[in-house]
């Protein structure tokens, strides 16, 4: 067996190769003139896995290539990070099931995928072959044991991510809630966690995904109103779009970290060795 990537993804698939004990396989990677992506595959095993979180446009691309350049071998695909997930129903007539289109695509070349995290699992169906969601909950939790905070509360941004930190909460037998949004008037808006206080605690909001960081500045802000000494974000995913890191900083969120599904300054612990156990099984 051996792990390939594609170009983004390549630190992440080499720890999964060093959690599997297998070797890496070479890719040269280049661009046409025109701006289509090339790619050339060095020596493979029979058995390979396939590493590609889909971060844009390009990165789609080239995951379909190197599945394509893998065709002699028996292929598990890993997509730790999918972009589109999050258009998972049509919010208005006309759209498109986002992540319907982009899932259906992997139905070919591959024996088997895992995917991390994924915004909504329910879009697994739209495979074309046996598909597994995997939950870093409990390395987020371990992540949050290492800062050493005395009973920390955590929250979910809403009642949607309350099952994911149920699960980091566990990790440490923490408190755990979600935030609720009250509208007080027609300009203002409440968030605060429906059934506790964050009053004089540590808070740590955990979410799948931080892509702008707005929904966290929010919540950092009114939790800091309340009483909490301070805040903490974390995620699977750091999307991290535009200036968000600094934004999270700026409004007072004293650390922002994520995994490697995404490679970020501020991924702090890695996706490697939950996909290697799952490859393993
Ligand atoms: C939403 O459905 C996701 O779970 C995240 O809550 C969302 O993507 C966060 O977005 P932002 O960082 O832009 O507020």
């Amino acid at each position: 067996m051996k792990v390939i990537s594609t170009e983004k993804s390549q630190v992440l698939a080499a720890r999964i190769a060093a959690a599997l004990g297998v070797a890496t396989a070479d890719v040269k990677f280049a661009r046409f003139p025109d701006g289509e992506l090339y790619l050339a595959a060095g020596a493979l095993d029979d058995e390979t896995v396939i590493v590609g979180s889909v971060t844009d446009n390009d990165s789609l691309i080239q995951l379909l290539l190197l599945i394509d350049a893998c065709e002699d071998s028996q292929n598990h695909l890993v997509i730790p990070y999918m972009a589109y997930a999050r258009q998972d129903k049509k919010f208005k007539e006309g759209e498109p099931i986002s992540a319907r289109a982009v899932a259906r695509l992997f139905g070919n070349g591959v024996k088997d995928c895992l995917t991390v995290n994924i915004h909504e699992p329910d879009v697994l169906k739209y495979f074309g072959v046996p598909t597994r969601n995997l939950s870093l909950a409990n390395d987020v939790g371990a992540f949050i044991e290492s800062l050493g905070l005395d009973n920390p509360l955590i929250l979910a941004p809403d009642e949607g991510a309350l099952t994911f930190a149920k699960g980091v909460a566990a990790a440490g037998g923490w408190d755990c809630d979600n935030l609720e949004k009250t509208r007080l008037s027609g300009s203002e808006v409440k968030i605060a966690p429906k059934n506790l206080s964050s009053k004089d605690r540590s808070v740590v909001i955990v979410d799948d995904i931080i892509s702008t960081g707005g929904t966290i500045v929010t919540a950092a802000g009114m939790l800091y109103q309340q009483g909490a000494t301070e805040v903490y974000a974390a995620c699977v995913h750091g999307v991290l779009i535009g200036g968000a890191y600094v934004r999270l900083r700026a409004s007072g969120v004293k650390e922002i970290f994520c995994s490697d599904t995404i490679e970020r300054a501020c991924s702090r612990f890695s996706a490697a060795d939950c996909i290697a156990s799952a490859i393993r099984k």
